[in-house]
């Protein structure tokens, strides 16, 4: 696993001249971040040596490097879920690679089923913690090279990057909630018992992805920040059936807003 990890980093580096500092994982619908960056160079998923590819129709699959708010960036248009069959370490495998490339701070964003009742359909939320109901993406051989074998999850999200961006959602009078992102395996979404149920556990939205990447960027000390866009609504009689289309639909809609707060968060970097 180390060897490839470190194949592919020196694989991208022949072929990319910028160093990231900050990595940026893009979620459903919300690739649009991606065609701000400056300069970019681009490698498509399939030419990168060991790494996954990418099934779902909205993910792209391109590894996008360049400029984004001053900094050097590397974002994943396309991310990789467990659901498509991707056992834990493909899932994040991009995440190893990015820190070996020079990774500093990691920005994920995702799209998820609201479950809080105050949630209106496409709000942002900014992630304060989560409840992990994926297999835990650090189970199995230990890699000490990535950190400990016991990782502290007490500040899963960086309290640092929450508050600046509270500031920032303000000052850009942009409205955001805040709260806590379940993951769960999907690929379907949730009967309406299964909402309740996410409810009941302290959960404020659902989803099927980030906490693998935040998992995996903790354990090797990696600051994170994640942003949700609710595109559908788990609460008792507002629940409507969805599709992946419609996820896509609201999240498109949606991402422009949260596109500025991630810029000017890493502007401030
Ligand atoms: N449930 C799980 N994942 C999701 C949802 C949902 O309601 N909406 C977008 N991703």
């Amino acid at each position: 696993m180390l060897k490839t990890i470190k194949d592919t980093a020196s694989f991208i580096k022949t072929q990319i001249s910028i160093n990231p500092d900050v990595g940026i994982i893009l979620g459903t619908g919300l690739g649009g971040l991606a065609d701000e960056i400056e300069n970019p160079q681009i490698l498509d998923y399939d030419k990168i040596p060991n790494f996954p590819v990418s099934t779902v129709e909205g993910h792209h699959g391109k590894l996008i490097f360049g400029e984004l708010a001053g900094k050097n960036v590397v974002a994943m248009k396309g991310r990789f879920h467990f659901y498509e069959g991707y056992d834990m370490q493909q899932v994040i495998f991009p995440v190893r690679v990015m820190r070996e490339l020079g990774v500093k701070h990691l920005f994920v964003s995702n799209a998820s089923g609201g479950v809080n009742p105050n949630f209106e359909i496409g709000d942002l939320m900014i992630i304060t913690d989560h409840i992990n109901l994926l297999p835990n993406a650090l189970l199995g051989k230990h890699y000490p090279e990535y950190g400990a074998r016991f990782v502290d999850m007490s500040q899963a999200y960086s309290p640092d990057l929450i508050k600046k961006a509270k500031i920032i959602a303000q000052e850009l009078k942009i409205h955001v909630q805040e709260g806590v992102y379940t993951a769960t395996t999907g690929p379907t979404f949730e009967t309406p018992s299964e909402y309740k149920y996410f409810r009941i556990i302290g959960s404020d939205t659902v989803g099927m992805s980030t906490v693998p990447e935040v998992i995996a960027a903790r354990q090797m000390g990696i600051p994170c920040f994640a942003m949700s866009i609710i595109t559908d609504l788990g609460v008792p009689g507002k629940i409507v059936e969805i599709s992946h289309e419609d996820v896509q639909a609201v999240a498109s809609k949606a991402e422009k807003k949260m596109t500025k707060i991630f810029k000017r968060l890493i502007e401030d970097l």
